[in-house]
């Protein structure tokens, strides 16, 4: 149990996959997840997208026409961050490494996308990103270079810098809270959050349908995010005390 009252705390979120599972969207690595079914070194990164552009296009137009099919949308966990920065009393970060919009359609204004955004192009010269409405293909070219380039995908893929790392580590080193939600804690830079924000003194909470990934959060919450998330949001408002569900979880 975490007796401390944290209305008034700074507080960094980081969110993965796990959050948007119950919205329709596929993780990446549970079973039947988006990286059984595509090889990651021709879908995520810099040298796949050369060799062969139309194939990692095909693979994020059918992405981003998934963000519109009618059995995708936010769910509680979603509407919950959203509530806790509306009504949060202390700073919040909210950091998501998805790329899908659903904290935004759940009503969150600030959120650092810091793998990237599937509704979103960038150059791939200058890397400024822009929102485009068509589909990716070899029209699609930039304004800002000379000679215009072919616009790709504005995700971070395996190699490349994820975005606003600067600001991030700046914010976890003040936070009072770090609370990671639905992420297996593989990807690195974000996977090693937990120890910078732990090593600045920060209290830490864990949600996962499975097991931990790391050993030091003091609480970790089991269970579906649409049902654990709503009630740490809740409990965080109301400075009440938050509470392990599966202690012998903690390593
Ligand atoms: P993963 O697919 O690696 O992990 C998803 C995590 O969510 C797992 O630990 C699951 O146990 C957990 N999970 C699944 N359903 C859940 C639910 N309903 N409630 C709570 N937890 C649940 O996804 P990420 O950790 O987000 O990067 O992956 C990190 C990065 O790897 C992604 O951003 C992506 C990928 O390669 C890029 O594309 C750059």
């Amino acid at each position: 149990m975490m007796e401390t009252d944290f209305r008034n705390a700074n507080i960094v979120v980081l969110t993965g996959a796990g959050i948007s599972a119950a919205s329709g969207l596929s993780t990446f690595r549970d079973q039947g997840g988006l990286w059984e079914k595509y090889p990651v070194e021709d879908i995520a990164s810099p040298e796949g997208y050369q060799r062969d552009p139309e194939l990692v296009e095909s693979f994020y137009n059918a992405r981003r026409a998934q963000l519109d099919a009618s059995n995708v949308a936010p769910n509680a966990a979603h509407f919950a961050l959203a509530k806790l920065e509306q009504e949060h009393q202390g700073r919040l970060l909210l950091v998501t490494q998805n790329v899908d919009d659903l904290h935004e359609r759940a009503g969150s204004n600030q959120v650092l996308h810091m793998h990237g955004e599937l509704r979103k192009a960038c150059c791939p010269v200058t890397m400024q990103p822009f929102f485009m409405e068509q589909p990716f293909s070899a029209e699609n070219v930039c304004q800002c270079c000379e000679k215009p380039q072919r616009l790709r995908p504005n995700i971070v893929w395996f190699g490349e810098m994820p975005i606003g790392m600067g600001e991030i580590e700046q914010a976890l080193t003040e936070c009072d809270l770090f609370i990671s939600i639905g992420t297996s804690g593989t990807v690195y830079p974000a996977a090693g959050f937990i120890r910078l924000a732990k090593a600045f003194g920060a209290e830490a909470i864990d949600i996962n349908l499975e097991p931990s990934y790391s050993s030091p959060f003091n609480i970790f919450m089991q269970g579906c995010a649409t049902q654990q998330v709503p009630r740490m949001v809740e409990s965080i408002l109301s400075g009440e005390p938050i509470e392990s569900t599966a202690e012998e979880a903690l390593i």
